[in-house]
């Protein structure tokens, strides 16, 4: 599969498994059916209450671990030394490992509109960064970071950012950040690369699967990595799991990227992180 190179070489997988809600119903099975379907990538959060799970599936499936790429994130009530370090160590626990391949900041903002966010998050990457140097992460990242949180942050840093997972699908491009994310060598990947199934019905998105031959879905995957965007789609049945991943057998024109790019406003979640 086409990967994406992080600053410090390592390669993640350009497409991946978004496990946001995935276990609900359908358990452990839904990540071995993930694995069964080629995804080595698993996206996954201590906001999703799923780490358990999926370390329980991993362990059952007896997937060695250096085949696996895991990401999780800190969420923002877990700011600060203390609770970030906690939260990494609740997160490889329940994971069954001992490292994570990458540990994301998952929003910008403190829970408190009065807390002194810069120094917050200032705090919580620098423990990133010792978690990264004492190898108990392989890479380190953020998430919902627009330039203007990463901006100040980067003053006070020694590493930059390697990744930044942002909503990013036909519909919400969030072109500004894109630019700024890449003078700065960050890799970028689109979290509800689908818009959560709100492009699918998409009557512009139609038409060029019918084009092509693909499926909705396919094609805006296609259309994010087209625009050098990693993804993480998320999916319950092995059907789609296999279809998100079968999409390196077309690539769509240099037209339809910039008409996708430009379509009006369509599919946002309604979450912004300057609003949360
Ligand atoms: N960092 C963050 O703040 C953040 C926020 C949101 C999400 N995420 C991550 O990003 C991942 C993906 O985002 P998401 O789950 O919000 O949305 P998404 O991947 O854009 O869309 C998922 C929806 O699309 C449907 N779907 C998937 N593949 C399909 C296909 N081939 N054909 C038809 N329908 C299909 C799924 O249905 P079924 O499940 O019924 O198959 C589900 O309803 C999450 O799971 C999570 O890991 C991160």
């Amino acid at each position: 599969m086409k990967t994406f190179r992080l600053s410090n070489g390592v390669e993640i997988p350009a497409v991946g498994y978004g496990s946001y809600l995935s276990t609900e119903g359908n358990g452990r099975q839904t990540i071995k059916d993930a694995l069964d379907s080629g995804y080595r990538y698993i996206d996954t959060a201590m906001f999703y209450r799923n780490e358990a799970e999926i370390g329980e599936a991993l362990r059952e499936y007896g997937i060695p671990r250096n085949e696996l790429f895991l990401v999780s994130k800190v969420w923002h009530t877990m700011l600060g030394r203390e609770k970030t370090l906690q939260s990494f160590e609740g997160s490889v626990k329940a994971l069954g490992t001992d490292y994570l391949d990458m540990f994301l900041i998952h929003w910008p903002m403190g829970p408190d509109k009065d807390t002194d966010w810069l120094s917050l998050q200032t705090e919580t990457w620098q423990v990133m960064e010792e978690l990264y140097e004492a190898g108990k992460v392989r890479a380190i990242g953020l998430s919902n970071f627009l330039p203007h949180h990463i901006e100040p942050l980067l003053k006070n840093v020694k590493i930059t950012p390697m990744l930044d997972q942002l909503e990013l699908h036909a519909g919400y491009m969030q072109e500004y950040a894109l630019a700024y994310l890449r003078s700065k060598g960050i890799v970028i990947q689109a979290w509800s690369p689908l818009g959560r199934a709100r492009m699918l019905k998409d009557e512009r998105i139609a038409a060029l699967a019918s084009k092509y031959g693909k499926t909705p879905a396919q094609v805006l995957l296609r259309f994010l990595l087209d625009r050098d965007i990693a993804v993480i789609p998320k999916a319950s049945s092995i059907e789609r799991m296999k279809q998100n991943l079968d999409v390196f057998d077309f690539h769509l024109t240099g037209e339809e990227i910039s008409y996708l790019s430009c379509i009006p406003e369509s599919g946002w979640s309604g979450e912004h992180p300057d609003m949360m």
